[in-house]
């Protein structure tokens, strides 16, 4: 058989030995050491961008997801051939994902391109991974789709359901508050995650899996399905085919799906289903590298007008499973159809209007609420702003108690990570349910890369007297299966000299919002001495490290480098 002679299958991206011939003859030679035919290294090739590691419980399934992707790249006339990329295991990071998420990120837009692939199905579901893969695809405007693992399964435990990774902190919490032996939480600890995938709940992962589907990027009805379904495995088969399709069509490609209408409609559901505060930044990032800008005061107004249509923990009462039996996806765009941009592209080339079309054969209303009796009437994220975060702050207002909406509080301050593991829990810390909790140096220039902090632990002692909540404020994220009065985000860091770096304990700040407002009651006077004596930390002296500190924007940015954007 004649040798495909287009930029494409095996020839594309041919190594440069000044003699394009030589080198895919050198290519085919040991592509067939690894005994392909010469029938298959002429087929269109899909790529399968695969990160499963030993260091990453989310992904232990990725081998099987990927062998049913294979399974629909070769039925429809393709040659799948599967890569390894960097994993990110959320829990086995030092100090965390986020940092290096971007470099994941790097990785996939660097192989994509750079390997002779047209089309790719990128796999993968914890936390920073499905934005790593959207922004690295889209960077590479590949044609691509992704495939998301699924969210763990809840299982039952003395007569309650058990699930990664709320049920993780309402433990640990009764467990510092002496509620919970030594014993039981040993025992709560081997119960809380005990099959493959990705976080039961709403948290991070399984936000994006829905905002993937959102922007058009991965099949209708593929964000939910649990891990272990069999379904998850159809819907691998089904991701080869349309990649597959998506070759032959020649689209659409990300560009083309990720436009400022996509975005607008996952901001749409990443509200209507009171996501994750992570996914504002990934989401921020993702749209950056296709040329779109997500203005938090854009997010208010979206805010204002979308429900919480979603009763899902860590908000409400469900899990990722039930939102999958519920309807999933399609019942909640339904639900928020004249809300939604209809004319989108999505991976199967239907607009989301076409999609829409066609009706859901069942709806639980218990899970996936009507419009006209939301679980509340505007969206679970607000952005506040003001002079303690002049580049905003984000609250999950689903997760909080709106009793602390309206407060004035004194400042109880927190330099570092260090700090407040050292003084949190001491007995005698001047410290009163009314106070809010201060951490600093916990943002994206922080040396600790801007960890899932921003929960702060209620004090030992304000705790042991049943205090579940009070307000907390830091330049940190919060895991998106936690819930409290957080206030996040706070941008500029401290780490880059924001006001923040200059709170001290005792002084006062204001919250409301009603006004969207976060102010520090210091004049400017006494924040001009205290600036004087701000000192930005070290650079770090080499590698990943230092490039991440030198380019590394701000949450308002989506924490990409600088020089990645679109
Ligand atoms: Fe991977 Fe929660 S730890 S999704």
């Amino acid at each position: 058989m004649a040798d495909n002679k287009e930029k494409s299958g095996i020839r594309r991206n041919l190594t440069n030995y000044g003699d394009p011939e030589f080198a895919a003859y050198l290519r085919r030679s040991f592509a067939r050491s690894m005994g392909y035919s010469k029938d298959m290294l002429n087929r269109p090739i899909v790529g399968i961008a695969q990160s499963a590691s030993g260091f990453n419980n989310c992904h232990r399934y990725v081998p099987e997801l990927v062998e049913a992707v294979k399974r629909g790249v070769l039925g429809s006339g393709g040659l799948p051939v599967d890569f390894p990329t960097i994993s990110l295991g959320e829990v086995f990071l030092s100090p965390t994902s986020l940092m290096f998420r971007n470099l994941m990120a790097m990785d996939i837009e660097e192989m994509v391109k750079a390997q002779p692939m047209d089309a790719v199905v990128l796999i993968g579901g914890c936390d920073k991974t499905v934005p790593a893969q959207l922004m690295g695809a889209i960077s590479a405007d590949v044609l691509a789709i992704q495939l998301v693992t699924g969210p763990m399964m809840a299982m039952p435990f003395r007569g309650e359901r058990l699930g990664a990774c709320t049920d993780c902190r309402r433990f640990w919490g009764k467990y510092r508050a002496g509620e919970v032996s030594d014993e039981g939480i040993d025992e709560i600890e081997g119960n809380l995650a005990t099959t493959a995938g990705t976080c039961a709940v709403m948290g991070t992962a399984s936000t994006m899996a829905c905002v993937a589907e959102a922007l058009g990027m991965s099949l209708p009805d593929t964000a939910a399905i649990p891990a272990v379904h069999a379904d998850r495995i159809r819907a691998a088969e089904a991701t080869g085919v349309c990649a597959m399709n998506m070759i032959k069509t020649k689209g659409p490609r990300p560009s083309a799906i990720v436009t400022e209408k996509s975005v607008e409609n996952a901001l749409r559901v990443l509200l209507a289903i009171g996501g994750s505060t992570n996914a504002i930044i990934h989401l921020t990032a993702i749209a950056g590298r296709a040329g779109v800008r997500i203005s938090l005061e854009h997010l208010n107004r979206l805010s204002d007008e979308t429900p919480v249509l979603i009763d899902l923990k860590p908000t409400g009462s469900h899990y990722m499973q039930d939102f999958h039996a519920a309807g999933g996806m399609s019942a909640l765009l339904l639900e928020l159809k004249d809300l939604l941009h209809l004319d989108c592209l999505t991976v199967t080339g239907e607009t989301l209007g076409m999609r829409l079309a066609r009706p859901v054969p069942f709806v639980d209303r218990g899970v996936i609420r009507a419009r006209s009796v939301p679980i509340t009437p505007a969206g679970g994220l607000v952005a506040l702003f003001g002079s303690l975060a002049p580049g905003g702050a984000i609250l999950k207002r689903a997760a909080a108690d709106d009793g602390l909406f309206e407060k004035e509080g004194r400042a109880v301050v927190f330099e570092s990570l260090e700090d407040l593991s050292a003084r949190i829990d001491l007995p005698d810390l001047d410290v009163t349910k009314d106070d809010f909790l201060v951490l600093k140096n916990a943002g994206p220039r922080s040396p600790s890369g801007m960890p899932e902090a921003g929960y702060l632990p209620i004090p030992k002692k304000l705790a042991q007297k049943g205090l579940k909540d009070m307000v907390r404020i830091s330049d940190a994220r919060m895991s998106g299966t936690a819930f409290g009065t957080v206030i996040l985000h706070i941008t500029p860091d401290a780490a880059s000299g924001g006001p923040l770096a200059l709170v001290k304990s005792g002084d006062r700040i204001r919250l409301s919002v009603k006004d969207r407002k976060l102010d520090l009651l210091v004049s400017e006077e006494e924040m001009n001495r205290r600036r004087e004596g701000f000192q930005l930390p070290p650079l770090p002296l080499r590698g990943y490290a230092r490039l991440y500190n030198e380019h590394i924007l701000q949450a308002d940015g989506g924490c990409d480098f600088d020089f990645l954007r679109g």
